[in-house]
Parts: structure tokens; C-alpha cells; sequence
């Protein structure tokens, strides 16, 4: 996760792994033979993290980067209560089936499940999402959600925040899609962070998506949340975002 100084909020761009710098060439092939223009052709980047990498937007300017031999850190499974990795995105859409379209035909994620038609939840391995769309009313970050290696870190975790003075502006609970545990809270700039953990694998030769009700047995397995606020819907919906944009990574 980067973090990058800016007068907006928003994406800068969402970066994914790929095997081999073979891998991010063939990518840039495919990509131009669906007709994607390249911002960055692939390159070895002097940028943090290093690595071979490429660049594009999607139809509403967000900047996908895929890229190989990034410079990795120790894992930090051992350290109970922080996260251990980024569990997932979700983004607000303007058009959630045109969103779909282009993350499956092109970028080459899979469709795990569908909360009606309101959310679509996506995977570019074995977990069950690592990017989500919401169809609302401007593009934007809906939230990014931290892991967390197990239900006692995910509360401790929780604790922690309480004790700082953060309490969860909706949570904490467990979604059906996924089934993982949440909580999401509002930051102190504007965006939402959720702690989760227990996101589901899923079995790619058998996995079938489903459609999910959007009614409180399947939204809120615990039945502890309830719904979200009106201010949590607020911070979820995020600050617009220009749809046209040249940024992202060189
Ligand atoms: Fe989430």
C-alpha cells in the first residue's frame, strides 16, 4: 500500500503481481489486442518497489498496473494483532456491468459472487475477492480492507482501536459474500479502512457464483451489525474522482 500526497482523494492505481517479466510482456500483447492503450509500455521501473512493470486505466481512469520482480517485504504473520496483508478494494461504479466486462474480458479477474445487483466481488487467485465493485453514483474508493490473521487479532485489533478512540462506523459483523468478518471505520482524511479476516478460498474447478439476497440473513451473518449508518454510507461513497486521468505509475 502507497500512499501519495495529493489535494484529492482516490485511487493513484491498484497494482497486481504476475509470475515472470515474460508474463507482464504477453499481458501488454493481450492488452493492446483488446484494444487498451498503454500508459506505461513494460518497463523496468526505478519507482519503490522496483520490478518490470506496465501500465493502463480501465473505462473509468483507474490505473491498473501489472507487474513482475517487485522488491517484497518479510511476511508479518507472526505479529498478532497488525494486519498481515491487503485483503481486498472495493470501488465505486458508474456502471457496474460495464466494470465486470472489462475486469473479466480484459484485466482477467474472475466473478466470485454478486450481491444482487449492486455489488460484484472479484478474484485474481484462490481468495475469494481481492477487488469488488458497487454500482453507485460517481467513480470512487468505497474502502480497502487490512487482514488479519485470525477472529482473536481481528479483535484485538479492534481494542486497540478502541483505546486510541476509533470505534467501527459499521461492525464489526460478517458478510455472506466472502464470509469474512468486518469492521469498517471512518479515517481522520477520508477514506474508509476495514479490518477483516477469514475471507473464504475458493475452489476454482467447482466454484460456482451466486447471486446473494441483500436482506440481513446474508448481509449480516452475526446479526450483530445491522445496517450501515447514513454516515458510513457517506464515507463509502467517497470523493469523485475524474474519469479521465494520465497518473499512475512510471
Ligand atoms: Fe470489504
Amino acid at each position: 500500500l502507497q500512499f501519495v500526497e495529493s489535494d484529492n482523494l482516490g485511487l493513484e492505481h491498484v497494482a497486481f503481481a504476475l509470475a515472470t517479466p515474460e508474463d507482464v510482456d504477453s499481458a501488454a500483447k493481450h492488452l493492446v489486442n483488446m484494444g487498451v492503450d498503454l500508459i506505461s509500455e513494460p518497463h523496468r521501473s526505478d519507482d519503490l518497489g522496483g520490478g518490470y512493470r506496465l501500465t493502463f486505466n480501465d473505462p473509468e481512469g483507474r490505473c491498473i498496473m501489472l507487474a513482475a520482480l517487485l522488491e517484497a517485504v518479510a511476511p508479518r504473520s507472526e505479529i498478532s494483532n497488525q494486519p498481515i496483508q491487503l485483503s481486498h478494494v472495493v470501488f465505486n461504479t458508474v456502471d457496474i456491468n460495464a466494470a465486470v466486462e472489462f475486469w473479466t474480458q480484459v484485466v482477467g479477474l474472475r466473478v466470485s459472487d454478486w450481491s444482487e445487483n449492486q455489488m460484484a466481488f472479484l478474484r485474481c487467485n484462490n481468495r475469494h475477492h481481492s477487488v469488488a465493485f458497487n454500482q453507485a453514483e460517481w467513480t470512487s474508493v468505497n474502502h480497502i480492507a487490512y487482514d488479519f490473521r485470525d477472529t482473536d487479532a481481528f479483535f484485538q485489533r479492534l481494542g486497540v482501536l478502541r483505546h486510541l478512540g476509533f470505534v467501527p462506523i459499521w461492525g464489526p459483523g460478517r458478510h455472506g459474500p466472502g464470509n469474512n468478518a468486518f469492521a469498517y471505520f471512518g479515517d481522520p482524511v477520508g477514506y474508509v479502512p476495514e479490518v477483516t479476516t477469514g475471507l473464504i478460498d475458493v475452489e476454482e474447478s467447482n466454484w460456482v457464483p451466486r447471486v446473494w439476497q441483500r436482506v440481513p440473513e446474508q448481509s449480516d451473518l452475526w446479526g450483530t451489525a445491522g445496517p450501515p449508518s447514513d454516515d458510513a454510507r457517506a464515507r463509502m461513497a467517497g470523493s469523485p474522482e475524474p474519469t479521465v486521468r494520465s497518473a499512475g505509475g512510471t
